[in-house]
């Protein structure tokens, strides 16, 4: 048999590289063997000692801001950034403008991400009291998407009941903002208490209807242990992520001049919430790590009041890459960008195995440094400005096309809605 595509190189195959030839064949990998056992096929790259290949990254907390906010970012400028990040998935959140709230609006944003986006996508569905707008179009969103002022509305308890009986996760900001206050620094604006208050209102309305809670961008050590305990004591299933900005970024940037850029929400933290953070990393604890790429106008970031947020999609994996190239994390801490979200929402992806979709990522290794005026995203500007990587991406292939080599993408689209099998694998509530 003659398949579409052949990768050879030394592949991250689960806890290991090894030496293999990945056959690709109608989007799908169809076989993983040693290079001579290779099918043949039309398209065979071959790539050398200075490569590593990996399987496509899943980012599942992304701001691609189309429609509605397409001067910070659209599906075109936000799916190159994925790609120079070796991002082949990215779950997108719903606060566009208008709110992506409906099935309507949901469709809109298939339609518009189906036209340009060159990576995989799937979609949250934000808060929505009248739920019966959500109804008809299940297949649309992998769960829904709660913000701190949704979070402590009367109707969230809804959102919790609805979700709970179709089986999907609740996706929480923790934050309580009635724990926020005025200070000129950002992460004294928003207190730690606050996530803590945050999650345990989020634990009361999982608990009240056994939703599965998934809290994203986890940034204190009190909310950790919060989650931490629910996840062994509760009946209901919670899970949760966090972003590489809290586990190796500390509050000390606030006094530096990237303070207006390191303005995001929750805020960077103390060195003592940081070490937690990456300690959930390093030990797998964590579900997941996500960007929370949240692009906005450099006019927006340099105002007096800042928004929160900055890119994240092309630095995540290489920053990753780097905590373990120097042994500061462990070979399995790649999953967490990979295989373990993919295993949380039930996508076919993020793993080097035959069955999964052939979403590929080679990484070059070569040093550069971040500089964020070169970013592929629309927002030219990053808290880790300066830093000096040693992993760049090289080449990316999404369902087995070819989206980008060596500096150049070599096609327009080729994205489409990244559909879960079944229910998430992998978990019996204890
Ligand atoms: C996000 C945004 O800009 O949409 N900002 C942020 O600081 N993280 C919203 C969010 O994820 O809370
Ligand atoms: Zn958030
Ligand atoms: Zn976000």
């Amino acid at each position: 048999m003659t398949v579409d595509l052949v990768v050879i190189g030394k592949a991250y195959l689960g806890g290991r590289f090894e030496e293999v030839a990945i056959a690709v064949d109608s989007g799908v990998i169809v076989g993983v063997t040693k290079p001579p056992l290779a099918p043949p096929s039309n398209a065979r790259v071959e790539f050398g000692e200075k490569f590593l290949v990996l399987p496509g990254m899943v980012d599942l907390h992304v701001h691609m801001r189309e429609p509605g906010l397409e001067y910070k970012e659209d599906w075109r400028s936000g799916s190159r950034a994925a790609v120079k990040g070796g991002v082949t998935l990215v779950v997108d959140m719903p606060n566009n403008r208008p709110p992506s709230n409906s099935c309507d609006r949901l469709r809109e944003k298939l339609q518009r991400a189906s036209e340009k986006s060159l990576v995989d996508f799937a979609f949250y569905a934000g808060f929505n009291p009248r739920l019966e707008e959500l109804e008809d179009c299940g297949g649309l969103y992998v769960g829904f998407k709660l913000y701190p002022e949704d979070l402590f509305a009367q109707d969230a308890v809804s959102v919790f009941r609805r979700a709970a009986s179709v089986g999907k996760p609740v996706v929480v900001h923790a934050e309580d903002p009635s724990f926020f206050r005025k200070s000129r620094r950002h992460s004294e604006a928003r207190p730690p208490v606050a996530e803590r208050a945050g999650i345990l209102r989020a634990l009361d309305l999982a608990e009240a209807t056994g939703a599965w809670l998934h809290v994203t961008h986890l940034s204190t050590e009190i909310g950790l242990l919060e989650v931490l305990r629910a996840k062994v004591s509760a009946r209901h299933r919670v899970t949760f992520d966090v972003t590489p900005h809290h586990a190796l970024l500390s509050e000390a940037l606030y006094s530096s001049p990237l303070s207006k850029v390191a303005v995001v929400n929750p805020p960077l933290r103390s060195e003592g919430d940081v070490r937690a953070v990456y300690a959930s990393l390093r030990s797998g604890l964590a579900d997941a790590l996500v960007t929370d790429h949240a692009p906005h106008s450099l006019e927006e970031k340099l105002a007096d009041n800042p928004a929160p947020g900055f890119p994240g999609l092309e630095l995540a994996l290489h920053l990753l890459l780097d905590e373990i190239l120097s042994g500061r994390l462990g070979l399995p801490a790649l999953e967490l960008y990979c295989r373990r979200p993919a295993e949380l929402m039930g996508f076919s992806k993020g793993s080097i195995a035959p069955g999964f979709d052939g979403d590929l990522v080679v990484v070059a290794k070569e040093e550069w440094r971040v500089r964020g005026e070169e970013l592929e995203s629309r927002a030219k500007y990053t808290p880790f400005e300066g830093r000096v990587l040693r992993t760049k991406t090289h080449a990316v292939y999404v369902r087995g096309l070819e989206v980008y080599t060596a500096g150049y993408f070599m096609a327009e689209k080729g994205g489409r809605l990244a559909v879960p099998r079944g229910r998430a694998s992998g978990f019996e509530a204890p």
